[in-house]
């Protein structure tokens, strides 16, 4: 479970308040499945948080849906009732770190327990059980993330995201896609209350004034919300992409095939050598993922800075500044205080980076990176859109109105998408690189990679590659000396995955001592290749 920021804490009174101005419905549990509903079969089950809360994902044999029950311990009505004094009590008592604290869930649970240790005895007795359940319920709803708190702690969830009032929390789980919970928020004020308290958590506000937020959460989740009715009918919505806080690497993303080993050496050998980078695709199919661990292989040293509207990127370069977009505060179309994607990359510009990130390009931020292309900046981004002809047609149009002359600056373009595959005769999603295109010219591409949906692999063309000339032409090589700089770091690769190096943390390790000491390197490589090369978990 991520650490909750400061800012968690330090709103614990108002989530406090929040809480006590609650009539008791408000904290009526989902209903905890005793028995599975009868006809339905069990799936899967797993713990979150022992001895709190599990998970049990059920199917109806009839229709094929899945469904995500958590079944979460309960307090009954006694332990409801001393809950809720004792909450009154922490109000009181408990008070506000001083400064940032490394575990401040930790912080909580020592200091609630202390002031429960003191008032236990005049709040009537109770069993231990009883108390580590009312403490359980304490921290989950003043430092954890609320009734969906569980869902946070699931390492196989993706998204949350919720439609309104009285109806089921979704999730997208990593195995069985996009299913409905047994939770859901009964009426306005206890859904209105909790995104507030998650939008506080943000260290950010919302209102009926304002009632779209973008945010990241405390451990760096991404959190979309349209409050009240204003704008959604069905009442608040919310939507969470999880961060996942041990990122994918490049590794990974081989070991479960969504690059391949050559792709991801030949992207290597491009980024180095400056080359610009665009990642396409549809909603949530990898476009971050795949440009965070293309990251992994940028050289260390290089001055990277990254514009995004919610943190996301997570480098582990030294020399690397984070700027991220803030909202106007300035009442309807008033654009006051705002610092737009745009601002940023024009002020990126100024501080002279070896590589611009750009999260996401949407706007007229597009024609300042091309600027910054243009003047010999390196960039990378990442862009909605399905295929390279697609993309290419929106930077030209408005609002990014990008010059079909500039359109070569961006030097590659990879399509990235979420593909359904049967393997072991269940159909299942899985992330691949679709495409890796070069632009030549304008509506002038090649593709040196291409990935074939019947054996599931990516075929390489390479020879057709411009940029290994162009790359050769400037560094006064052969293109077969490029050639076979891209083969010993596909064995780099291929060396870190048969010695299981896969964090990336790690995997930046090696890539640096690769840069540094390349030759010397190599030959260890060599002499510790295995001959065996390991296989590729298409499956995962
Ligand atoms: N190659 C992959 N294999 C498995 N899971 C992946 C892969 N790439 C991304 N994911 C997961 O898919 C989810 C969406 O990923 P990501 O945020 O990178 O998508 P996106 O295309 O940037 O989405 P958006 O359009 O919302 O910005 C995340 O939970 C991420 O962990
Ligand atoms: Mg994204």
């Amino acid at each position: 479970m991520p650490n909750l920021s400061l800012s968690g804490l330090k709103n614990l009174r108002i989530n406090l308040n929040l809480h006590l101005k609650k009539e008791p419905e408000e904290a009526i549990p989902p209903p905890a499945p005793k028995s599975i509903p009868r006809g339905l079969k069990v799936i899967e089950k797993y713990s979150l948080y022992e001895p709190f809360c599990h998970v049990i994902i059920v199917q109806n044999p009839k229709t094929g849906e899945h469904k995500y029950i958590l079944d979460e311990l309960q307090l009954d009505p006694l332990e409801r009732d001393v809950y809720h004094r004792i909450l009154e009590i922490l109000l009181a008592e408990i008070e506000s770190p001083k400064e940032e604290i490394a575990d401040p869930r930790r912080f909580f649970a020592e200091a609630a327990k202390k002031i429960v240790d003191k008032y236990r005895i005049s709040l009537g007795w109770l069993p231990d059980v009883s108390w580590y359940k009312i403490l359980y319920h304490a921290e989950r709803d003043l430092v954890g993330f609320g009734k969906i708190d569980p869902l946070m702690r699931d390492p196989n969830i993706e998204d949350i995201s919720c439609d309104g009032v009285n109806k089921p929390v979704y999730i997208w789980h990593r195995n069985h896609e996009s299913i409905e919970t047994n939770l859901q928020f009964e009426n306005d004020e206890i859904l209105d209350n909790m995104v507030v308290k998650l939008v506080h958590m943000a260290g950010k506000h919302v209102s009926t004034a304002f009632p779209i937020v973008d945010a990241s959460l405390p451990g760096k989740h991404r959190l979309a919300v349209c409050y009240r009715r204003e704008i959604t009918p069905f009442g608040t919505a919310f939507t969470i992409r999880k961060f996942k806080e041990d990122p994918y690497s490049i590794i990974d993303l081989i070991n479960i095939g969504t690059f391949s080993e050559e792709m991801a050496a030949y992207l290597w050998v491009c980024l180095e050598n400056r080359a610009s980078v665009m990642v396409l695709g549809g909603t949530a199919a990898g476009k971050t993922t795949a440009l965070n661990a293309l990251g992994c292989l940028i050289k260390p040293g290089s001055k990277i800075m990254t514009i995004e509207e919610t943190a996301e990127l997570n480098l582990s370069h030294e020399n690397w500044v984070s700027l991220i977009a803030r909202q106007s505060y300035g009442l309807g179309g008033s654009s006051v205080g705002e610092v737009a994607l745009f601002d940023l990359v024009k002020t990126c510009m100024r501080h002279r980076p070896d590589l611009m990130i750009v999260g996401e390009v949407r706007g007229q931020e597009a024609y300042v990176l091309f600027q910054a292309l243009a003047t010999g900046h390196g960039g990378m981004c990442t862009m909605h859109a399905e295929n390279v002809e697609s993309a290419v047609k929106r930077l030209t149009q408005k609002p990014m109105d990008i010059s079909p002359a500039y359109i070569p600056l961006m030097n590659i373009v990879m399509s990235v998408q979420r593909v359904h595959l049967v393997k072991n005769g269940e159909k299942k999603a899985f992330r691949r690189v679709l495409s890796v295109n070069e632009i030549l010219d304008y509506e002038k591409y090649v593709h040196p990679f291409k990935w074939d949906p019947l054996k599931d692999e990516h075929q390489m063309s390479l020879e057709s590659s411009a940029q290994i000339t162009s790359i050769a032409e400037r560094l006064g090589m052969n293109v077969e000396d490029v050639h076979a700089e891209i083969n010993r770091r596909r064995n780099v690769l291929c060396w870190m995955r048969t010695q299981k190096i896969r964090s990336y943390r790690d995997v930046a390790t090696v890539i640096a001592e690769y840069y540094a000491r390349p030759k010397q390197f190599y030959e260890k490589v060599l002499s510790e290749k295995e001959a065996k090369p390991v296989a590729v978990n298409r499956n995962a």
